[in-house]
């Protein structure tokens, strides 16, 4: 049976008779899941809200032309090397599973099947954004809004790009772009955990960066609204960008900086140089600030570690 048919046929959690159940959890491991087998039945160890393009794409507004795959190499890849939508529309793509999920700083992003939300989103800027280095913290304001629409708050932003939640790493935002003449070609990636299962979260942590969570940790009733994420994702992601390009950066930095998990710790971060002190949130373009001693500095790019809280 087809990977994608399957795993509907299966979504439920409950037992089903399949043909061949030990070549089903072959294929099932292959994306990162556990079949449980018994003889000639089989179940997932729990349900799956498998997505549904008719679902997300009936809380859209027409601007919004969506993809849903099941398995991708990478949903930021893929648009990528599409052409970008026309402007003032957008191109959005999910997937059940990418097999060449990408973080930053080269890291991988582990997803097992339907266990998270893939999302990435492509527009093109014209005329190009001055500062496209912000786009990314726009986005994760945005993230941020979509996960409290659903209810949760409490979730943070960790510079430059995760989303966390009691010091663990809930999400994070890959954003890529290319120049198209005096436009841009931005495609934004979205990565949020909804259910990792050990080995996964195992995987991340051997990755190094922070320890991951999930938001079934937090509550499991989100794991059956992955569509309404999804739709939620999509929607503050939109319009973030809108009015980011008309009201400019300020209202964004208040926000993200309300919701900053680093401020008053002391933290190293790593990149081009290496620096010490305590952070103090973003500047007005949105890079991160760090005061040792009398000076402050505004660190554009890198890796940052908390030293104390
Ligand atoms: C990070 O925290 O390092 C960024 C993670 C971004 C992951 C998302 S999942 C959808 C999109 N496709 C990718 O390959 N990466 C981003």
């Amino acid at each position: 049976m087809q990977l994608e048919s399957l795993i509907k046929r299966l979504a439920d959690g409950a037992w089903h008779r399949v043909e061949n159940a030990d070549d089903c959890g072959t294929e099932l491991a292959g994306v990162g899941l556990e079949l449980e087998i018994q003889s000639d039945r089989c179940r997932l160890p729990y349900p799956i809200d498998v997505l549904s393009a008719t679902a997300i794409a009936s809380a859209l507004p027409a601007e919004v032309q969506l993809d849903v795959a099941a398995v991708v190499d990478s949903t930021n890849t893929r648009l990528l090397r599409r052409p970008p939508p026309p402007a003032g529309t957008t191109r959005a793509l999910l997937a059940e599973f990418q097999y060449g999920g990408r973080g930053r700083c080269g890291r991988a992003w582990v997803s097992p099947y339907g266990s998270g939300i893939c999302l990435s989103l492509a527009q093109l800027l014209e005329p190009a954004p001055r500062e496209p280095g912000r786009l990314s913290l726009v986005i994760g304001v945005a993230a941020l809004r979509a996960l409290r629409q659903l209810g949760l708050d409490g979730a943070g932003l960790k510079w430059p790009n995760d989303l966390v939640y009691a010091g663990a790493k809930l999400g994070g935002v890959l954003l890529e772009a290319a120049p198209a003449g005096a436009a841009l070609h931005v495609v934004a990636g979205i990565g949020i955990n909804l259910r990792l299962p050990e080995e996964a979260a195992r995987r991340i942590a051997a990755d190094g960066g922070i320890a991951a969570t999930d938001l079934n940790a937090i509550d499991p009733g989100y794991c059956m609204r992955r569509n309404e994420l999804a739709a939620a994702l999509i929607n503050h992601a939109v319009a973030a960008l809108a009015e980011y390009r008309r009201a400019g950066f300020a209202l964004f930095r208040e926000e993200w900086n309300d919701a900053d998990v680093l401020k008053g710790c002391e933290v190293k971060v790593s990149g081009a140089e290496t620096v010490a002190g305590v952070a103090g949130g973003i500047d007005a373009a949105g890079a991160l600030m760090v005061r040792a001693g009398n000076t402050t500095h505004h660190v554009v790019s890198g890796d940052v570690r908390v030293r104390s809280v």
